[in-house]
């Protein structure tokens, strides 16, 4: 089901923040773009896919990336590549890496039909060439030959347990990776403290967490997301029990003992596929 590049429609947007330079060509397909003016603490924001039934990952070989949610739709795409192009860091869990090893968490990367208008809003906004990319596993069970690691076209942070550290300082190192090992309780990192370290490798104002749902549950659970992005694709994928089908957020609960609302800031349709943009600034810590 992929679709060529058409302009997004605006349906709802509530004012707010800065705005972002965009290029021509970007301004023209996605519209105007606002986001947060950098405070004290980075900005956290979080995007993702989902069928209109909730699920964001099939679980099947070969079919359990967010492409087979969106049905690798090209407005999708375009949406991904412009929020990495504003964000300074990218942060996924190993969990989304096993399931796209290949990939590396560049606009071009996802869009590469727009490489250059995305390297282009990064010039405007003062920003590196390629942001930051945080990879976070607490088990260290990870293979730095993979092309994020490897290939040197990033630069990249392993956030980890001291386990973790010792497992992968087996392997060589590649220039451009950078190993941080993190108190843990439990074998889980708290995400505050991934911030921190993030903080000190790139003084990063804007942070995108691209998944999986265990590192955005976590996240969520420790108050640290400010926004949500989500796209909402016309498919239904269904379930069978213990399917292993994955929601936005696993491993933590919240409602009905202490429920997360956010409020819809933003709206833009594409075809049959809804691009939703919602605030949870100002959560608490459970
Ligand atoms: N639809 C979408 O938009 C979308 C977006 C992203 C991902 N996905 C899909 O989601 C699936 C992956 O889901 P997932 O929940 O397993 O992904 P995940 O959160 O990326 O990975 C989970 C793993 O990351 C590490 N981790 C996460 N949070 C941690 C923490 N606080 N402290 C220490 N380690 C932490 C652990 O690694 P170790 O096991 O190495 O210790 C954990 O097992 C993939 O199929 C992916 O394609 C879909």
């Amino acid at each position: 089901m992929a679709t060529s590049l058409r302009a997004l429609l605006p349906l709802y947007s509530v004012k707010g923040g800065a705005t972002v330079p965009l290029p021509r060509k970007l301004a023209r397909l996605y519209g105007g773009l606002r986001m947060p003016a950098p405070g004290s603490s980075p900005k956290v924001f979080s995007n993702f896919v989902t069928t209109l039934d909730g699920v964001v990952s099939l679980q099947v070989k070969g079919h359990s990336g967010g492409g087979d949610i969106s049905g690798f739709n090209s407005q999708d795409r375009m949406v991904m590549g412009l929020l990495r192009a504003v964000a300074d860091v990218v942060i996924v869990g190993s969990g989304t890496l096993a399931a796209d090893p290949q990939h590396v968490w560049t606009p071009d990367a996802i869009c590469p039909e727009l490489a250059r208008e995305y390297q282009l809003l990064r010039h405007a906004m003062f920003k590196h060439p390629a942001a930051l990319n945080v990879v976070v596993s607490a088990s260290g069970n990870i293979d730095l030959r993979l092309p994020v690691f490897a290939s040197g076209r990033v630069p990249v942070l392993i956030a980890t347990t001291r386990t973790g550290a010792r497992r992968l300082h087996k392997q060589r190192l590649p220039d451009s990776v950078s190993i941080r090992s993190i108190r843990s309780r439990s074998g889980r990192i708290e995400p505050g403290a991934i911030l921190d370290e993030v903080a000190r490798a790139s003084g990063g104002e804007r942070i995108l967490i691209e998944g999986g749902p265990q590192l955005l549950g976590s996240f969520y659970r420790a108050g640290l997301v400010d926004e949500q992005f989500l796209t909402l694709a016309p498919q239904i994928a269904g379930r069978r029990e213990q399917d292993g089908r994955l929601s936005l957020v696993m491993g933590t609960t919240f409602a009905p003992q202490h429920p997360l609302w956010g409020s819809l800031t933003d709206v833009r349709r594409g075809q049959s596929h809804l691009f939703l943009r919602y605030s949870f600034a100002g959560r608490t810590q459970l």
